[in-house]
């Protein structure tokens, strides 16, 4: 998974440092919760942050990629929360489990979600693939931030949602699932962002470009196109912890919105050409 950037990525995803003394200081027995720990971008983050003296809460579904983890983490505290977040019995016992931190929850990254790539076409009888995607990429987040959300207030946390460029761009066929789950938690937390922030909880929402982790693998076409590393992204994440930095956007994404906005209808014209050559 982990492999050498290409000119063109070191191009696109220039490095990011951390300041390991600062990350340490602010972190230092702080309570996090990473939700999509189990692989990519989540695990990455767990054992970046592994290496410092905090309290990790590690939430996915499957429990043996998280033991693991814990295994392999030798510095910080590892608490596993092994569940499915769209259920609501086990929703609830994360929940109940935040509530015996007594008011001591720091950190929520939000990153927890699944990805469809798929015609609409062969969508017609799968509306459930639409529901699921809520179910985890919108409603779980919401859930999860409804009840914490007084706890974070009492602490002055911090909330990261790890979002997708798509959600700045104009729409691509294919993922209509997964861009309109995106976009739809994206847009509910900018509108309480400014809400949290007015009460001391801080807000961050780190807008990726194309990941190398398994969410991508299923799509062919995504294996020689250019990626970041999850390890990178996970770095990003860390550094807006220490730092004020409410958003992460890749550097050369507004060229993408203005041609968002300019060539939307040529883009549109030749893209109905791509596709009905598919
Ligand atoms: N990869 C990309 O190109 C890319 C680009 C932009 C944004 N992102 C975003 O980055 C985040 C992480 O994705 P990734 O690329 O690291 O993908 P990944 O490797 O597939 O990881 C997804 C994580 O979400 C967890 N998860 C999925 N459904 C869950 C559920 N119902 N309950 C609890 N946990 C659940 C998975 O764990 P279990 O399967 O063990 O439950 C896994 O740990 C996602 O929000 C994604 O939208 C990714």
């Amino acid at each position: 998974m982990t492999k050498a950037y290409t000119l063109l990525e070191k191009l696109l995803f220039p490095p990011t440092l951390i300041n390991t003394i600062k990350l340490e200081k602010e972190l230092q027995g702080k309570n996090i919760i990473i939700t999509g720990a189990s692989s990519g971008i989540g695990e990455q983050l767990a054992v970046l942050l592994g290496e410092i003296d905090c309290h990790l809460i590690l939430v996915a579904r499957r429990k043996e990629r998280l033991l693991q983890l814990q295994k392999q983490i030798k510095r910080a505290k590892i608490s596993v929360f092994a569940g499915d977040l769209r259920d609501k019995v086990e929703m609830h016992h994360l929940i109940s489990y935040i509530r015996t931190l007594d008011g001591k929850l720091d950190i929520i990254v939000n990153n927890a979600g699944i990805s469809i790539s798929r015609s609409i076409f062969d969508s017609l009888d799968r509306l459930h693939d639409f529901k699921r995607t809520m179910a985890i990429n919108y409603f779980a987040p919401v859930e999860l931030l409804l009840a914490t959300i007084p706890i974070l207030e009492g602490s002055h946390g911090q909330i990261i949602n790890i979002s997708t460029i798509n959600t700045l761009l104009t729409p691509f066929p294919k993922f209509s699932a997964y861009q309109a789950s995106k976009q739809a938690f994206d847009v509910w937390f900018q509108s309480v962002a400014p809400e949290l922030n007015s009460k001391g909880i801080r807000t961050t929402s780190i807008y990726l470009p194309l990941v190398r982790t398994p969410m991508i693998e299923p799509t062919k076409k995504y294996i020689n196109a250019p990626a970041m590393s999850p390890l990178h992204v996970a770095k990003i994440i860390s550094k807006t912890m220490y730092t004020e930095r409410k958003r992460f956007k890749p550097w050369w994404i507004i060229f993408g919105q203005v041609s968002s906005l300019l060539f939307r209808s040529v883009w549109e014209r030749t893209s109905k050409v791509n596709i009905k050559k598919r």
